[in-house]
This record gives structure tokens, sequence and C-alpha cells, in this order.
């Protein structure tokens, strides 16, 4: 093992960097065979300070390489959290003869005398890959009047209208923009006055188009916004969505955008926004997520480094009893750095935590399902005083993680919790896929309906797990039981 993975609370399938602190992902987009992730990063420092963009590739999308900084400040500033795009026909004229990369990013300027920070969106181009970054000479090429808080641009090619659209927060609305070429920029529209969650400010924007139920005939655009932690909100940093038509200009919210919606029930999946550039005949639309929340993340009790991001996941619409809901589901490579330990059909919980009671896991993943109706679930992460319970209400139908005594918690007042999330359920079972790492719980309900994303700070002798039923010891369940070990692991033993 290496000093780096024998670190407190550095998951074993999850990305963290090799040192110190880490927020958003940035500009995550696919390129040559290579699955790129940026990320907000201080160097030098386990807090957020002067920001610059990490960078780190993967094939798998499990294992991830860490390369050297892509971004540092400069005269403009900071670099906040931004997108990149393969500009394929050189619109930019960055490019001779090959495609290329290019990444759109808010520069930060702190401004002196108590005057509020400058936010301004710039360019960075690599013909190498990635490997190394010019800044565009004409920076920065968008700026706003009157917001202080413009940042985050989301940059995707519009097929129908043949020009870039640039999605950012604005304040507590998004703006839209759009381009020939990356440089000029032209207003179009802004979207959120009276409607969405204004619990804080918008963040970290982004919007695609999903096939609902897979038929490409009948697709919907989806809008993330991520919306900071305000102190009056017990809940921290959030990231809701929204369902609507997008012509290129304008985005057109449908009836059920009217009600807020969540994208994950936990506390801690922040900030995330999807892949660009992955090829058609893949299809999907992968997503990665900040794992921590801004209400704690410069206080939880990591060593060495701070922040990680969540499992990459796949995104979808699905038409449930007459709602569109957009469903998460982890990425399918996952499957391939997994090694069986348990299979059990249609046991009885007595049954199970017999077997259960054998084996001692930190890093798993963990799938189940039960009759419906039934209140059910497991305690993972077992030590003396310490659980985290993760179960079904089937008297309320709600998915639940409770990390009332999941281990260290004194960093924040609030980071003990109940966190509940409805399912919507569509045949006699509930069905639960988690993902349990040194540091993490990511519960997926009903096939990704319903996802409880939530970090909790166990001791390492904290291995055990049982699964509970409330009604009796005889409610049968099916169970398996997965270690997740990344390839580079498994090839070790
Ligand atoms: C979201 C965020 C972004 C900003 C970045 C700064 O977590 O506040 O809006 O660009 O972090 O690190």
């Amino acid at each position: 093992m290496t000093t780096m993975t024998k670190q407190n609370y550095r998951g074993v399938y999850h990305f963290s960097p090799k040192e110190n602190w880490m927020n958003d992902p940035n500009g995550m987009v696919y390129f040559e065979g290579e699955y790129h992730l940026f990320y907000q990063h201080h160097p030098s420092g386990m807090t957020w300070g002067p920001m610059h963009w990490g960078h780190a590739v993967s094939k798998d999308l499990v294992t991830w390489e860490e390369l050297p900084i892509a971004l540092a400040p400069d005269e403009h500033g900071m670099i906040f959290s931004g997108s990149a795009v393969v500009d394929w026909n050189n619109t930019t004229g960055f490019f001779e003869g090959q495609p290329g990369l290019v990444a759109i990013f808010t520069h930060h300027k702190e401004m002196p005398d108590g005057k509020p920070a400058i936010q301004r969106q710039s360019l960075a181009y690599s013909t190498d890959r990635g490997r190394t970054w010019t800044k565009y000479e004409g920076n920065p090429v968008l700026e706003h009047a009157a917001y202080v808080d413009f940042r985050d641009p989301k940059v995707f090619w519009h097929q129908a209208t043949n020009r870039w659209v640039m999605i950012i927060a604005c304040g507590q609305t998004v703006c839209l923009y759009h381009s020939p070429d990356l440089i000029h920029w032209t207003f179009a529209s802004e979207f959120g006055e009276g409607i969405g969650s204004h619990d804080g400010v918008w963040e970290c924007p982004d919007l695609f188009p999903l096939a609902i139920d897979g038929d490409p005939a009948n697709t919907k655009w989806v809008m993330l916004v991520s919306i900071g932690a305000d102190p009056a909100f017990v809940e921290g940093s959030r990231t809701q969505y929204f369902t609507g038509d997008f012509d290129g200009e304008v985005f057109t919210p449908d009836e059920a955008s009217r009600r807020v919606r969540w994208l994950d029930f936990g506390r801690d999946n922040y900030a995330g926004v999807s892949w660009s550039d992955v090829p058609a005949e893949d299809g999907r639309r992968l997503f990665i997520g900040w794992m921590s929340n801004w209400m704690y993340a410069n206080q939880t009790p990591t060593e060495g480094f701070r922040g990680a991001m969540t499992i990459v996941r796949e995104l979808s619409l699905e038409l449930r009893h007459g709602d569109i809901v957009l469903v998460q589901k982890p990425a399918r490579e996952l499957e391939s750095a997994h090694v069986q330990v348990l299979s059990m059909n249609e046991e009885t919980v007595h049954e199970i935590n017999t077997r259960l009671s054998e084996i001692r896991l930190e890093s798993y993943e963990l799938v189940a399902a039960f009759p419906r109706g039934k209140s059910a679930g497991f305690k993972v992460r077992v030590g003396v005083d310490t659980e985290t319970v993760i179960g079904v209400n089937g008297e309320t139908e709600e998915l639940y993680v409770d990390r009332t005594a999941s281990g260290l918690h004194e960093f924040h007042e609030h980071f003990l919790g109940h966190h509940t999330a409805k399912l919507n359920v569509q045949n006699g079972l509930y069905e639960l896929r988690i993902y349990v790492d040194r540091s993490s719980v990511e519960v997926f309900g009903q096939g990704g309906q319903a996802v409880i994303t939530d970090l909790i700070f166990p001791g390492p002798e904290c291995t055990g797990l049982a699964v509970f039923s409330e009604e009796d010891q005889n409610l049968r369940m099916s169970l398996d039981i997965y270690e997740v070990k990344p390839f580079a692991e498994q090839a070790k033993k």
C-alpha cells in the first residue's frame, strides 16, 4: 500500500487530490480515449484559497491519474469553476489541422479597499491532450455590467443552431449566451426569477438534453443549478434541477419545474456537472459531483488532503407515475472494479446476519431488494458505538441515511443528521444499491430515482455490517455484496 492510500478517510475508489484542498469538479471532457477531470484546487493549503485548476485523467472512470496543475492564477485573478470542450472544427482558430481542447472558466479578481471582486470569463487552450495550457491573449472574453456573482460557465455545442451556448450563474438566476467561436458572446436570455429554490446564490449550472426512457423522439432539456450555503438553512449547499425545452436561446420550464426538485437528498453532492464530448456511440450523460458541503467543507477531519468527488454517475430521464424524474445510476465501469463476496437470494434477515457477522469490509457495493411495505435496511461501517444506518421506512416509503452515530462529527454542529428521500415505487420491491467507502455512503433507491450522498467519518476499525428489519427476523431479502477496488489494487493481490 502506498502512503496515500493509508491516509485516513481517503476513498479507495473516490478521487481526491494527492495533497491539500479540492472543491468543484471542472472542465470534464472526453478526448482521445481519456476522461479529463479538472477541479478547484488550493495546491498549498488544506482550506479554500487561491484557486487553481487541478487535473486528473482516467481511461476507466474509476482509476484517476493526477497530472500537474492545468491553470494557475494570473493578472486577471484566481481560476474559478468552468467547463472544457473539444473544438472539433477549429471555430476558435487556436488549432491547426487537428481538434484541441478549450477551457472556459471564471477569472475572479479581488479588488482593493473592500470593493467587490470582479468575475469575468476567460479561455485557455491545449494542443497536447490537456497536458499544457495556453491562456488566450484576449482574456477576458465576457463580463457583465451588473452582476457581481457572474461565474461558472458551462459551454456546449448546440447542433440545431450550429453555435456554442453558454449557461452561467448570474446572482440568483442563470444567463444564456451564444457564440460562433467561443470568443465573441451574445446574450440570449435569463432564467430563474420566481422559480426554483433561492435559498442561496446560484452556482455551477449545466444544461443538456436527455431522452425520456431512452426514446430519442421524446427529449427534454435538463438544467442543473447548485445553490450555495446560507446560514439560515441547515441543509447547506444543494443542487436542484429543472426540466423543460430549449431552442438555443430560451429555456422554457415545464409544469413540473414549478416545484423545487433536488438532485440528491443527502448533504454531500454539490457543484456537479456533466462530461462534454462523450462519443455519440456511447451516448451517456456522465456526471460527477463534489462530495462535500460548503457548510463544513473547510473543517472535515481528513489529513493531508481535503475533498473528494462522488463516483461517476450516468444521468437519465424516466417517466414514473406521470412525472419526469432525473435518475442517477453508478457508471457501469464501476462494476469491473468489484469482486463479489456474497450473494444471497430471498434469505431471511436472520440467515443473512449470520453470514454478515463473518464479513469485515470498508469499501464495497451492496445491492439489495425486499418486499414493498416493509421497513428494513443496513448498518454499515459498524464499530463500538459507531454505525451508519441506511434503510427504507415502509410506512412513509422513504429512503433514509442516518449518520447520527456515524463517527467524527464535532467539526460542525449540523453534521449529524437523518436524511430522507421519497421513493417512487413501481413494483412490489424496494431496491437499494449502496456504495460504501472510507468516508462516504452513496445510496441509490429504486434504480437511482432517489439518491442520498453523505460523508461519514468512522474509525478505520469500523468495518462491521448488518441487516435489520423492523418487522421480524424472517423478512426475506436478496443481497449481493462486492468489494470495490480499483484495478491496480486488484492486480497487487
Ligand atoms: C461552487 C463555487 C463556484 C466557484 C468556486 C470557487 O462551489 O463557489 O461558484 O466558481 O466554487 O472555488
